[in-house]
């Protein structure tokens, strides 16, 4: 069987003996090795080759290995560099440090200890990469599908990429339709993990009943309608990443099995005798308040701690007026492929609106403005009434001329809630849901209620 090569090394050292058996590691460890026996040969095969990692002896003859060091620093500043130093000169260890060498090794060495030294420098060679690439994104406002450029997402992005490359769980905070599920995808996208899956479950999209076979899997005859053995997704997602979203909405008994996978890696399939272990980063997201849930015993504090290691909170989108005209353009030229315009007016309107339903809301709003009008530039009149005449601070209700009755007002606007959601989402009722963060369930029963639903 080959193996896939995982890097590109040159082992630079005058010593035969010691080429050689690093040469002989290396590539038992999956690496393309190079060999040189002093620096000069090694800066020739430079020339023609990228490397991610050199490892070099310090005295050679013709280059030694401060000098070569030097030189890649200038011709190839992204190849991470690992010195060999003899027993008892520290001096030149320090040296090659300072002039960015990454780690060095003491002879005589253990094979261990070059393993670790190799395994940390692909480790700083990625961090490296990402940085290079997030900074690429951000010149175009965009990051792993994510528009924005405002301080808050901006640092939002950084966070991303920091916290990607660990394995840790993420807690996503933050309104509906601020991009919690981009967010997951993001993190996953940039971590190691991303040979694995990304495996999703919506919570709240799931009859109760149906969660733990759904996230554990089932045996045959387990219950009616087992007809046969069925994986969960936490099997599906072993190696990889499971998205947990509204995570609120997970019963309490449930919980306390979530718990059990994260503590020990182990879950049973419903109907099994045996456990089941697994190696997968939760992603969690929820725009309730979990605090709050807590402390009315509906969540877990336990299983909040394990799964908000690592939190980030994505910022409302009227805290970042700021990104709301490239959001627009962003849209525009997802629906119209660019061929449309906004005029100055239209956006005013548009900053100037609190955007309940934020990101989601907005697209909607654009994505109709294109829909229902030919006009090659969208002005304020194609907008939407309810968002032209809405004051800056959104709290205003304009009090009919008729005046109020208040029997039944109470209904009758939360009537009005459930039909402007329903016709914001397009007649879906799992998003309209959200607009107003209700449950599925909840949305659904108050439908019934009003006799909406048809
Ligand atoms: N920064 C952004 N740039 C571009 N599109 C975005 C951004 N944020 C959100 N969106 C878009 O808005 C919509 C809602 O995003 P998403 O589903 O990720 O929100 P959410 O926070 O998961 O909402 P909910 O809590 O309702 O599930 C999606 O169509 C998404 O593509
Ligand atoms: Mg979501």
């Amino acid at each position: 069987m080959t193996k896939a090569v995982k890097g590109k090394v040159l082992v630079v050292d005058d010593q035969k003996s010691i080429r050689e058996i690093l040469e002989i590691f290396l590539k038992s460890e999956g690496f393309s090795v190079s060999a040189a026996d002093n620096g000069m040969t090694a800066l020739d095969i430079m020339k023609n080759d990228i490397f991610d990692l050199v490892i070099t002896d310090m005295k050679m003859p013709k280059l030694n290995g401060i000098d070569l060091l030097r030189n890649i620093k200038e011709i190839a500043p992204n190849t991470v560099v690992v010195i060999i130093t003899a027993f008892g000169t520290p001096e030149s260890a320090v040296e090659a440090m300072k002039l960015g060498a990454f780690d060095y090794i003491q002879k005589p060495f253990k094979m261990d200890d070059i393993r670790l030294v190799i395994k940390n420098a692909f480790e700083k060679k990625r961090l490296q990469t990402d940085l290079s690439i997030l900074k690429e994104q951000l010149g175009t406002a965009s990051f792993e599908n994510m528009i924005g450029q405002s301080p808050a997402m901006l640092e939002l992005f950084s966070m991303i990429t920091k916290y990607a490359s660990s394995g840790a769980n993420v807690l996503i905070t933050g309104e509906s339709g601020t991009g919690k599920e981009l967010i997951a995808k993001a993190v996953y996208n940039l971590s190691p993990r991303k040979t694995g899956r990304f495996v999703t479950l919506n919570c709240a999209a799931i009859p109760e009943g149906l969660l733990e076979s759904e996230l554990f899997g089932y045996m045959k005859g387990a219950f009616s309608g087992a007809v046969s053995n069925k994986e969960g997704l936490f099997e599906l997602a072993d190696e990889g990443t499971i998205f947990l979203d509204e995570i609120a909405e997970m019963p309490v008994a449930l919980q306390a099995k979530l718990l059990r996978v994260i503590e020990d890696g182990t879950f049973r399939r419903v109907g099994s005798t045996s456990d089941v272990k697994v190696d997968v980063r939760i992603i969690s997201a929820t725009n309730k308040n979990l605090l709050a849930l807590i402390s009315e015993g509906r969540f877990r504090e336990d299983l909040y701690f394990r799964l908000n290691v690592l939190s980030l909170k994505i910022p409302p989108l009227r805290e970042r007026r700021e990104d709301i005209p490239l959001l627009v353009d962003n849209f525009i030229k997802k629906y119209a492929g660019g061929k449309k315009q906004i005029s100055q007016d239209a956006i005013e309107v548009l900053m100037n609106y609190m955007w309940k339903g934020n990101v989601r809301e907005l697209e909607n709003i654009i994505e109709r403005a294109l829909l229902l009008h030919d006009s090659e530039v969208i002005d304020s009149q194609h907008l939407p009434e309810e968002i032209r005449t809405a004051s800056p601070a959104g709290e205003h209700v304009a009090i009919p001329s008729g005046g109020i009755n208040f029997e039944g007002i109470i209904e009758d606007m939360e009537k009005a809630y459930l039909k402007e959601a329903l016709e914001k989402a397009h007649g879906i009722k799992t998003d309209a849901a959200k607009l107003l963060s209700l449950s599925f369930r909840s949305f659904r029963h108050r439908l019934k209620k009003y006799g909406i639903d048809k």
